[in-house]
């Protein structure tokens, strides 16, 4: 079987390894491969790769008004690019410093409403214009070259050649004289970039600051009211009756972590009332005060069964004792529903006496250092 190479440009040198440098060095030392011009190693090298060229279109003229027209147009969508993710820097950076604060609780028509919204529009955007500038870019600007390639071995020459390929694809794209896109292309990629690694200042700043995922609107003094705001008085319910009360506070019957059943409790199930460890004194009465958010996947829990004293989950058929803190006894929840600290007000009404004082919900991948 022969050995010889056949391939396109080559002289014939051996396909073995060569004594220095393997493969095609046989054919061309390393003095006579310094001596060629880049073009001629783009050439040499696309011949030894099996590369055939079947069509080249050069694109257009340099220094044509249609070469001028396109870097026009290239230049603004990468500068968009870069001015759209400078945009969402600002609003991410600038909130709660020269922006109004993003709090966690989102008010209708307020700045916390827009704040997520607005992020989410200027990368799009940013991202969106950096598609479109490359895609532009490709097809008005760049020589268009259809051509089947082979392969490569790694030897010496093939670094050679794949290195003035490279440089010739530099070359033929322009950026060298085409200052405008190359001014566009670093505030787009500094834009863009600093939009990307943004996010990660929640990591450095302390995320749990606040611990924004375990606490709620209740806190001392604030009243419960039902969905439409009006206040509750004990009394209002009859034994046995659960309503589902949200705290006084703006939005606060849109917080999906701080809806809480208000449960009056027949006077047997009072009888048989045994609290959780530490929250001997957080029912008023006959009154307890459950979270609503079931703490195995998230779902609502208040279908309540007076006569087994049980809250269950639609979701997946949790079901909580309220007379044992809402302990789980049946279905995949693990852990008992939270429980609010009531009491009354000077004018009568209820009034929680504190936040919950564990994490409402489902667990999280954090909840051990809140
Ligand atoms: S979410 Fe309540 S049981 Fe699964």
């Amino acid at each position: 079987m022969s050995t010889r190479d056949m391939r396109p440009g080559s002289t014939g040198g051996a396909d073995v390894p060569g004594p220095l440098y393997g493969g095609p060095d046989d054919d061309y030392t390393p003095e006579q491969l310094a001596a060629m011009s880049r073009q001629d190693l783009d050439r040499l090298g696309a011949r030894y790769d099996g590369v055939e060229i079947l069509h080249v279109d050069p694109g257009p003229e340099p220094g044509s008004i249609m070469e001028k027209r396109a870097v026009r147009q290239v230049g603004t969508v990468f500068a968009l690019a870069g001015l759209f993710a400078f945009l969402f820097v600002v609003v991410y950076v600038g909130s709660g410093w020269f922006l109004p604060d993003w709090h966690w609780d989102v008010t209708e028509g307020g700045w916390s409403a827009f704040f997520t919204p607005m992020l989410g529009l200027f990368m799009g955007l940013s991202l969106l214009c950096v598609g479109v500038g490359l895609v532009l870019f490709t097809k008005k600007l760049l020589p268009h070259e259809t051509a089947v390639q082979d392969k490569h071995d790694g030897s010496h020459f093939d670094r050679v050649t794949a290195g003035a390929t490279l440089v010739g694809g530099w070359h033929n794209s322009g950026l060298a004289r085409r200052k405008l896109i190359t001014r566009s292309l670093l505030l787009m990629g500094g834009g863009v970039g600093l939009m990307l690694i943004m996010p990660l200042g929640g990591l450095i700043k302390n995320p749990n600051k606040g611990n924004p995922l375990g606490t709620t609107s209740w806190a001392e003094g604030v009243r419960l009211v039902r969905d439409n705001g009006t206040p509750i008085r004990p009394g209002d319910q009859e034994p046995g009756s659960l309503e589902t009360v949200f705290p006084a506070v703006p939005g606060g019957n849109r917080q999906a972590d701080a809806a809480t059943m208000l449960i009056r409790l027949r006077p047997s199930q009072v009888d048989n009332l045994r609290p959780r460890e530490g929250h001997a004194d957080f029912a008023y009465g006959e009154y307890v005060a459950y979270s609503k958010i079931c703490t195995h996947a998230g779902c609502p829990v208040s279908l309540y069964e007076q006569e087994t004293s049980r809250i269950l989950c639609p979701c997946h058929q949790s079901m909580f004792d309220v007379t044992q803190g809402a302990k789980p006894v049946f279905g995949p929840a693990t852990r008992a529903l939270p429980q609010l600290p009531i009491g009354v007000d000077d004018e009568g009404f209820f009034v929680a006496r504190s936040d919950y004082i564990e994490a409402v919900g489902p667990t999280y991948w954090n909840r051990e250092r809140i």
